[in-house]
């Protein structure tokens, strides 16, 4: 079994090591635990009023709120997109959903309580900036009506950029009405790979967007990259990874692309001929990895990298990073309040999930109803697991103190089964038992899925083909 450490890192954190016997046994496909229970065990017997009781249950802490906008919309269609999107040219379609999104804020404002500060605020899609800036102005506008928006230096509001749908004064809108943060979607810099997924891009075109970005004080800048797409390569991602490493982003998303043309219409588009190898991908993600800690990036977990001084590197190292539908955050005991097609939400008790069909989010919006179709409340087991799995995922530790104080039972006896099927995996060095403390090994940080899925209820009998592989 050969070993290759490709970094050291400089905090308390293992090391990160490459092993592709591991990688081979426990590529199962998994869940990327931005919930827990995960999606597929929403129900559609939770319905409107089980939401409205969730978030009533929430506005009784009174703690700080997370605001999540989805905003479907897509002047162009990318062949890989497994987005919840609608494409159109039309701009007029944007107010129209901007007056409804106001009608469901306004609806929830009232359950969640309007008094409690909104910590976090982000808009994803879709793409956000197919709404021309009145529409924009007129939805923040709405929801600092409704809401109690925050202005102090550490809130979190992001936003998510197609960088081909930024007009002269896109960004600086969005700066005025307070956003600090944003997600460049760039994918591939490639014209090749562009040509064959529909998105040209000029690197230029996201350089300018980049910049300007900086120069008006965004701070946390995010790039989106994929690989697996068509025609790439070990090279020709180099290539890529070598633009974007000089365009110098604070953090880094690398997805792996999966190519499901049966469940994402779109991706029909795509002959399977033109994408990668199963061990190409292996080696570009094991490149990428190697050239991003090279380049001073901490691998954060799962798809995301981070430089040292970011907020999310920093998260991780103090104990504080959290997940949540936007993956790793900072911000952790924010209940989400979430408005648009397709939206979760989620409180300390349940996850509850808007209609993902446009028309029909329309007519319940337009009868003044929630679009509630399905969600989970959560059981006392759902929520220790969930805190379990979010200990691993993000601090890659457990710590069985930190365990027994904050739900007052053992470990060892609440998770005895699950200890007996973690031994294999203590055995390959994936994880490490240290008493006290259970680590996650520098081998098991790209398998924390299957890691995590030990403590999943939910996936006791182990993968469920529903999922997209691990790797
Ligand atoms: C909603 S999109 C980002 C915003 C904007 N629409 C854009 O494309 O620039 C979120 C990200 O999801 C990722 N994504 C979309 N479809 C994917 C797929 N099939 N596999 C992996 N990543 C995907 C892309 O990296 C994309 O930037
Ligand atoms: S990747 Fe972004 S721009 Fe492209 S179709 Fe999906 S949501 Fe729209």
């Amino acid at each position: 079994m050969a070993f290759d450490t490709v970094a050291e890192r400089s905090n308390e954190l293992p090391s990160f090591i490459w092993d592709e016997a591991l990688i081979r046994r426990y590529d199962l496909s998994g869940p990327r635990y931005t919930s827990y229970p995960t999606a597929v065990e929403f129900s559609a017997e939770f319905g409107p009023e089980a939401m409205a009781e969730a978030a009533r249950r929430s506005r009784a802490t009174g703690g700080p709120l997370s605001l999540y906008t989805h905003l479907p919309f897509c002047a162009h269609l990318c062949y890989y997109c497994a987005c919840n999107k609608v494409i159109t040219k039309k701009r007029d379609k944007a107010m129209p959903y901007v007056e409804r999104l106001l009608r469901e804020a306004a609806l929830q404002a009232r359950l969640f309580g309007a008094d409690r500060p909104v910590q976090q605020l982000h808009w994803g899609g879709g793409t956000p900036t197919f709404l021309p800036r009145e529409a924009m102005r007129h939805l923040m506008a709405g929801y600092a009506e409704l809401f109690k928006l925050d202005s102090s230096e550490t809130r979190d509001y992001s936003v998510e950029i197609d960088p081909r749908e930024v007009a002269d004064d896109t960004l600086a809108t969005l700066w005025e009405l307070g956003f600090n943060r944003i997600s460049l979607g760039v994918q591939d810099v490639n014209p090749a790979v562009q040509k064959a997924v529909n998105r040209v891009q000029p690197r230029a075109m996201t350089e300018a967007v980049l910049d300007e970005a900086r120069r008006l004080g965004f701070r946390s800048i995010n790039l989106d990259l994929i690989y697996g797409l068509p025609y790439q390569t070990p090279e020709s991602f180099a290539e890529t990874l070598e633009a974007v490493i000089e365009m110098s982003p604070d953090r880094l998303s690398v997805f792996s692309y999966a190519h499901l043309p049966d469940r994402f219409y779109p991706q029909t588009r795509i002959q399977a001929d033109t994408l990668p190898s199963p061990q190409q991908k292996l080696t570009i993600l094991h490149n990428t990895i190697n050239r991003l800690l090279d380049a001073g990036y901490e691998y954060i977990g799962m798809d995301h990298f981070a430089k040292p001084d970011d907020s999310l590197a920093a998260a991780q190292r103090e104990g504080r990073l959290h997940r949540n539908f936007q993956g790793y955050t900072t911000h952790s005991d924010c209940d989400l309040v979430s408005l648009g097609v397709s939206a979760i939400g989620q409180t300390d008790e349940a996850y509850f999930q808007n209609n993902h069909d446009l028309a029909a989010w329309e007519a319940a919006i337009d009868e003044g109803r929630l679009a509630t179709i399905r969600g989970v409340a959560l059981t006392r087991d759902d929520r220790i697991r969930r805190w379990v799995i979010g200990q691993l995922i993000c601090q890659f530790r457990l710590d069985r103190k930190q365990f027994a104080a904050r739900w007052q039972e053992d470990f060892d006896r609440y998770f005895s089964d699950e200890l007996r099927r973690l031994a294999p995996m203590i055995q390959d060095d994936l994880v490490a038992d240290r008493g006290q403390v259970l680590q996650v090994q520098p081998a098991g940080r790209l398998l924390i899925r299957a890691i995590c899925q030990i403590f999943d209820l939910y996936r006791k009998e182990g993968a469920s083909q529903r999922f997209s592989r691990i790797i």
